[in-house]
Order: C-alpha cells, then sequence, then structure tokens
C-alpha cells in the first residue's frame, strides 16, 4: 500500500542515532560565526533535528552573511537568535534562559575572531554573550574551529586554544584538507557528521554524571 503521507525514520535518524541516543529529546544550542564552513551546519543542525533533538541556533552578524537565519529556522523549527538584544521566548533576559535550557552547546563554524573572544571573557555577541551565561562544569561545550591554516597556525590562536581548553571548553577538529582558499591544510571544519558523533558521545558522558 503506498501513502503520501510523511514518514518518521524507523532508526530514529541519520548517523545511527535512535531513541535510544542522548541527542534524542536533547536540547542543543548551536552558535554559528562568521566562517565559510557555516554552510555545513545546516546539515549539521537538519541532522540533529532529524535525530530528535529540540536545536536552537544564535548566529553572528558574520555567520548571517554567510547562511540566512532563515536556513536555521527552517531546519532547527525554532526561533533564531541573531541579536543579543532580542527577547523571543523568555521572560528572563535572552541568553540567561538561553543558557539554562539547554544540555550542550556547540559553536560551529567557529571562527579565529569567536576563539579570542572566548578565551579572553568577551561577550559582545549574541554568540559569546550565551556562551558567558553557561555553566561548563554541568553542560559542555564543543568548539569546532574552521580557518584558513596560516590563521589556525597563529601563535595567537594556539594560546587561545591552550586558554581555552584550560578554561573547560572542548575542540572538535579541525580537520586537515581543502579550503575554501584552495590550499591544503590544518583549519578545516570538522564534517557535520563527525561533529553529531562527537555530540551524541559527549552527551553520553554527561548522562552518566561525569
Ligand atoms: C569570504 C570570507 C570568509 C571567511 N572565512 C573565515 C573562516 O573560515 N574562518 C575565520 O576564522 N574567519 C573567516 N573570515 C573572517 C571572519 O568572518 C571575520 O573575522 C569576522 O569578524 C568574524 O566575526 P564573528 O566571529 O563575530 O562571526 C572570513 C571572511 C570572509 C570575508
Amino acid at each position: 500500500m503506498s501513502s503520501n503521507q510523511p514518514s518518521k525514520p524507523a532508526d530514529g535518524g541519520p548517523g545511527g542515532t535512535s531513541p535510544r541516543s542522548p541527542v534524542h529529546g536533547a536540547r542543543v544550542l548551536i552558535g554559528v560565526t562568521g566562517g565559510i564552513a557555516a554552510y555545513k551546519t545546516a546539515t549539521l543542525v537538519s541532522r540533529l533535528a532529524q535525530a530528535g533533538a529540540s536545536v536552537t541556533v544564535a548566529m553572528t552578524d558574520g555567520a548571517a552573511r554567510f547562511v540566512t537565519p532563515l536556513t536555521f529556522q527552517a531546519l532547527s523549527g525554532r526561533p533564531v537568535y541573531t541579536s543579543p538584544w532580542e527577547h523571543h521566548e523568555a521572560s528572563d533576559p535572552q541568553h540567561i534562559a538561553l543558557a539554562g535550557a539547554c544540555d550542550l552547546a556547540v559553536v560551529a563554524p567557529c571562527t579565529m575572531n569567536c576563539l579570542a573572544n572566548l578565551a579572553t571573557g568577551r561577550a559582545d555577541d549574541v554568540v559569546t554573550l550565551i556562551l558567558s551565561a553557561l555553566d561548563r562544569t554541568r553542560t559542555p561545550v564543543l568548539l569546532c574551529p574552521s580557518m584558513n591554516a596560516v590563521m589556525w597556525a597563529q601563535p595567537s590562536t594556539k594560546r587561545n586554544v591552550t586558554q581555552l581548553r584550560a578554561d573547560g571548553f572542548e575542540l572538535v577538529g579541525p580537520d586537515e584538507g581543502w579550503q575554501a582558499c584552495r590550499t591544503v591544510g590544518v583549519g578545516r571544519m570538522a564534517e557535520p557528521e563527525a561533529i553529531l558523533l562527537a555530540i551524541e558521545a559527549r552527551l553520553r558522558v554527561s548522562s552518566r554524571g561525569t
């Protein structure tokens, strides 16, 4: 019997996630910053939504130059935050409410600029502001750096990454490979499937209370 009705995937979604996956029902905040790899984050948001996560996207002004908020709104089925001054859902200040309402946060792509902002405690865009209000001892934050190989190799970036790890941020990638600047090197954002697996693994650790 054929049907035109939409159906849900039997395994709960792509990437091997199932209703028993910790991604299913998880509240995931995705921060998007202004890197060329922002288009890949659309795939990540779609995969998370298909796997049963509740996904909230926040974007810097730079990110919105690469992918429109509407793309992420359509894929997540939720409001997209593009300004520290917006107030879509809660009566609490937006950044406090969003930081308190997620089980895990990811920044993908995470620019050289965003790494520097986070390493020095700046909070002057919507992504870093939400993360500034997030308690990393309870809620993991995964950063997915994405930049040209020379930017990744800068002493300032290395210092910032060392500081961020010491401050409890976790990194996924970057990978080595083809870069948008038409060279091959280290700095390419991890693939959406790899980030999804890292999210799943980290949520599994959190659910064990570690
Ligand atoms: C075409 C283009 C591509 C860019 N790609 C990257 C990138 O992949 N990684 C990065 O760190 N910066 C990249 N930048 C620079 C950032 O967009 C810039 O540093 C910006 O201020 C980042 O702001 P944000 O971190 O608030 O989003 C790119 C800029 C342009 C114009």
